[in-house]
């Protein structure tokens, strides 16, 4: 968790905002929205941990009209138990409310609403059957996960989409825990898994996953195997030094200075070009000391 450190600097770019969003859950957040986009879905959207708001600025463009977004976050309030506690203090000291709705505001006109509170408040705030997208990226604890995934699965739509981070780090076995017994006792189906993400829903993965398959398929820079698990077909990707999709720049976005043209245009060819130097000349260059090959030099410019 090294790249995500706070800064107090407008961003220009997504990749400028802090966090922990890889370029290839980046592209399946994008492919999936805007699937469902050409499906005629609508539906809210929904996320548990933002952060400095690098995942949600990107769901936030996917927003359509008439639509919501609802985000989550503790920001610099108290977490409800000690080892959330603690886990907020390790990772995530420098973040406050103010940092993500400045990088949130840079990129777009208005704010998501937001829900300065434990995750745990979701199910009071945001109704049933409401959200076609919902990404749980806040506590890595088994309680609170087995929480949100149980929000989830009642707040999403019909085939809507859920996302779970963290499902299989090495620092967050409580998310591992909670993410196959959601899938093994709970309905939840796979769709895909990326390095650091689960992709699943309580519908039918099918067709989906199918749609995928295709797409992914045709991307020379994603690595792609299917196997069967406990009845699930797991469909896992992992990027091949993949770019991130193209996306907006923000109000603060400065190009870089253009060079000016007279380096540009500058013809090498047209220099003197200096004829290569004799083995004699550079044998004498490496073996004689520097103060003896610049008295040479200088005796040599003297007399041309
Ligand atoms: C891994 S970060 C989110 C990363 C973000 N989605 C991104 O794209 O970079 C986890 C966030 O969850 C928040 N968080 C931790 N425990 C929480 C809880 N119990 N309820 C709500 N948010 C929580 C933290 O404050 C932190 O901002």
């Amino acid at each position: 968790m090294t790249n995500a450190q706070a800064t107090d600097k407008h961003p220009g770019e997504l990749a400028d905002v802090p966090g922990w969003f890889p370029p290839l859950d980046q592209i399946l957040f994008t492919w999936f929205l805007e699937r469902q986009k050409a499906q005629g879905m609508r539906g809210d959207l929904l996320e548990l941990g933002v952060y400095m708001g690098k995942s949600a600025i990107l769901l936030g463009h996917h927003l359509q009209d008439g639509e919501r977004f609802t985000v989550c976050d503790l920001f610099e309030g108290d977490a409800p138990d000690e080892a959330n506690r603690a886990e907020s203090t390790k990772s995530y000291a420098t973040l406050t409310r103010q940092a993500f709705e400045r990088n949130y505001l840079s990129f777009h006109d208005t704010l998501p609403t937001v829900l300065a509170a434990p995750s745990s408040v979701v199910p009071e705030k945001v109704a049933p059957d409401t959200c076609r997208f919902v990404h749980i990226d806040a506590s890595h604890l088994y309680e609170h996960v087995h929480g949100d995934i149980g929000a989830a699965h009642d707040i999403l739509l019909p085939d809507g989409i859920v996302v779970l981070d963290d499902f299989r780090s090495e620092h967050t076995p409580g998310v591992s825990v909670a993410a196959w017994e959601a899938v093994l006792n709970r309905g939840l189906r796979p769709i895909c898994l990326s390095t650091q993400k689960l992709y699943g829903t309580w519908g039918d993965p099918g067709p989906v996953q199918e749609e995928l398959l295709d797409m992914l398929r045709q991307r020379p820079d994603c690595g792609l195997s299917v196997q069967e698990a406990a009845g699930h077909r797991l469909v896992r990707a992992r990027s091949r030094g993949m770019k991130p999709p193209p996306f907006p720049t923000s109000r603060h976005y400065v190009p870089p200075a253009s060079v000016p043209a007279a380096r540009v245009t500058e013809p090498r060819a047209a220099r003197p070009a200096r004829p290569a130097p004799s083995r004699a000349r550079r044998l004498a260059k490496d073996l004689l000391p520097p103060v003896v090959t610049r008295a040479v030099r200088r005796a040599r410019a003297k007399r041309s």
